[in-house]
């Protein structure tokens, strides 16, 4: 995680954006050690990444790469605004040990990469259609030596795989099947059959950019239809108040790249 004490919405780049916002960078800080604190009370270690003047968006972790049994497959921002985060992240995936893939194309790591480790012996989940190329989603599979599964995304608003669709546990999925083309609908309820479906109002409240160990699923606060339909399938609900990062387009997920050793 990194924290946003340089959050600003200073440029537009997804629908959530607009420069005119006033933005309380305090208040940001605030929220995300919520988010961080609510993280270590469950039991998951967390380290920071020093943020930068000039890269109001670092705060948004998960952009910068995807891993998957100790490798490390970076990421490279569609938007120049970001394009610098990577060599940052970069330098602090390889100064912790971690083995570091440098990508040839677009992608923006867990935003659009999810991992599910039990089904079919672990897949891939990759989203395109706005942020990541496809060439990126073979490449991604080259790195990591797992299946890959493209969905394209089609709704703007929902532009990263993980504002449409959240890893419940090893096997288990919660999407917005209207954020998927038709195809990629079908595909998903191939796969996941006892989905979780969310609607419009979930994805709207950042409901699907959760972070679940399996059991306690954290998310956006707004997204209190979310957190009952998780209720009622037997997760638990962890709440934590996101509203500052919403203006930049992101919540809890996005926060939080996952480090899988
Ligand atoms: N402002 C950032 C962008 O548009 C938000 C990124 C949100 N991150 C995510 N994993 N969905 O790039």
């Amino acid at each position: 995680m990194c924290p946003p004490e340089y959050f600003a919405v200073q440029y537009e780049i997804n629908p959530w954006m607009h420069t005119g916002t006033p933005v309380d960078a305090e208040l940001a800080v605030k929220q995300w050690t919520g988010l961080r604190e609510a993280l270590s009370q469950l039991g998951h270690t967390v380290h920071t990444v020093d943020p930068h003047p000039g890269l109001p968006d670092m705060v948004y972790a998960a952009n910068s790469a995807f891993t998957v049994d100790g490798v490390v497959y970076g990421a490279r921002f569609r938007y120049p605004q970001r394009g610098p985060e990577a060599a940052v992240y970069r330098a602090w995936y390889e100064a912790a040990g971690w083995k570091y893939v440098t990508p040839a194309h677009t992608n923006e790591g867990e935003g659009d990469f999810a991992y599910l480790p039990g089904a079919h012996g672990g897949i891939v989940l990759a989203g395109y259609g706005f942020r990541t190329d496809e060439a990126a989603h073979a490449e991604a599979q080259e790195a990591l030596g797992r299946p890959v599964v493209p969905l394209r995304l089609v709704d703007p608003r929902f532009y990263h795989l993980d504002t449409a669709l959240t890893v419940l546990d090893d096997t288990t999925v919660a999407y917005f099947p209207d954020a998927f083309s038709a195809a990629s609908r079908r595909v998903l309820r191939q796969l996941f059959p006892d989905a979780i479906l969310a609607d419009a109002a979930d994805a709207e409240a950042f409901g699907l950019n959760a972070i679940s160990d399996g059991r306690h699923v954290v998310l956006n606060a707004e997204a209190s239809g979310m957190a009952s339909k998780l209720a009622a399938a037997g997760y638990v609900p962890v709440p934590v108040e996101l509203g500052e990062l919403k203006k930049g387009g992101g919540s809890a997920k996005c926060c939080v790249a996952e480090l899988r050793a």
